[in-house]
């Protein structure tokens, strides 16, 4: 028999469904040296924790994180709360000596994303971040063709995230699904919501990004909050745009916001190197097309390679070669990976170190909207295991 490993999962919402459902997942496809057990659920509504809970398999229902926290029967902490929460809970968690997983971006700000990361690193409990889109099929074998030298020294580094779901004037700020719009509980815009993702994923392919220069816009300014009824001032980035150095030399432009009418959730990248060419999108995440400079002339051009067959990164676990997966697997996979590392006694990346490198970019971009100069990104430096 496997030892249960018991979860207590903060927030019932669009991640809390995400994980919930990864955690139920994972072992019927993995074989994993835990067996991960729902064990209780905690939101500040009862009635609606408890409709989760029944929905989904969690043994008991929490309002207070507190209580979870200091239970003696759970193991693992999973924060799928807003972004105000995970701070003063990841922080609880490690001090009680349990693991933690964490959902993006780690922290508001630097300070809590640092105060976050010391916390269990002092206390040792292995602890990861929600940055899921590493775990893409597709985007993970980006990254072993990259790391095999396939595309040479890389030049460009050229990705966006594009959504349009904020555009009328109309839309209230704050509370329950609005919460994003509200700086105070988000810590920024579309920079630490959406480019937090894209950053995650470029410095892991292609290292550090050292400087950038930024712009931002909020393009409405004032906007009824849901808690106090009245208008008030739009203080979050509603877009994003950055040019970046990296280390290794290359040169990228991000761009991320929520008033691109007509795209939901457009996250897509490029990558051009001295040998080959890569390019990558969401809304066809199971391709991945690849261009190699090597072939003869008459011969070359761009292939789109479908990642579904057994060699490809996850497959094997899934389904019979040529049958695709989606969205929600990526998370499967990234539950699956953690578990793995649990039983070696490790953390799984990216760690709460690794997310700390990400909110140290997009606190340079805000920055540098700001001050209207170059910014340099503060370095993280890496866990000590
Ligand atoms: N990895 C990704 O791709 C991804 C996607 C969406 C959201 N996120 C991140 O996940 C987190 C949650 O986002 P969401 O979209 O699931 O939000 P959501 O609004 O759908 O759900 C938030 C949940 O947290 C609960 N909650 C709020 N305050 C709480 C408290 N004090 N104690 C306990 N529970 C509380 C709410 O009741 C709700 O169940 C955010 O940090 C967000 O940035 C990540």
């Amino acid at each position: 028999m496997k030892k249960k490993l018991n979860i207590g999962m903060i927030g019932y919402g669009f991640m809390g469904r995400t994980h919930s459902n990864a955690f139920r997942t994972a072992p019927n496809f993995f074989d994993l040296p835990y067996e991960p057990v729902l064990k209780t659920v905690c939101a500040r509504n009862a009635e609606k924790a408890q409709g989760f809970a029944n929905q989904w398999g969690y043994e008991s229902v929490e309002t207070d994180w507190r209580k979870v926290v200091e239970s003696k029967e759970i193991d693992l902490i999973d924060i799928a709360s807003p972004n105000d929460t995970h701070h003063e809970i990841a922080i609880a968690a490690a001090q009680a000596g349990k693991m933690v997983m964490c959902e993006k971006p780690l922290g508001r700000n630097p300070a809590e994303s640092e105060a976050m990361t010391a916390a269990v690193e002092a206390a040792g409990v292995p602890n990861m971040v929600w940055y899921n889109y590493r775990r893409v099929p597709a985007v993970t074998l980006a990254k072993q063709l990259i790391d095999e030298g396939r595309l040479g020294r890389i030049f460009h580094y050229r990705t966006v995230f594009l959504q349009d779901w904020t555009i009328s004037a109309d839309l209230p700020q704050g509370g329950a699904g609005l919460w994003r719009l509200d700086a105070s509980v988000s810590g920024s815009g579309v920079t630490g919501d959406l480019l937090a993702h894209n950053i995650d994923t470029a410095m892991w392919l292609n290292g550090q990004i050292d400087e950038v220069t930024a712009m931002t816009e909020t393009f409405i300014k004032s906007r009824t909050h849901t808690l106090t009824g009245k208008e008030e001032p739009v203080n979050i980035d509603d877009a994003s745009l950055f040019l970046a150095r990296f280390s290794n030399g290359s040169l990228a432009t991000f761009e991320a916001t929520r008033y691109a009418r007509g795209h939901k959730a457009l996250y897509t990248f490029e990558i051009n190197g001295e040998k080959g060419s890569i390019k990558w999108d969401l809304h066809d995440l199971h391709r991945l097309e690849y261009f190699e400079y090597s072939p003869e002339g008459k011969l070359r051009g761009w292939k789109s390679i479908h990642i579904t067959d057994g060699d490809h990164p996850y497959m094997s676990h899934w389904w019979v070669p040529g049958l695709q997966i989606g969205y929600e697997h990526t998370f499967v996979h990234q539950a699956a990976d953690f578990l793995t590392a649990v039983g070696e006694g490790k953390s799984a990346a990216p760690t709460f170190r690794d997310a700390l490198k990400t909110d140290y970019v997009t606190d340079a971009v805000l920055k540098s909207a700001k001050s209207r100069q170059w910014e340099k990104a503060k370095l993280a430096g890496e866990q000590k295991q």
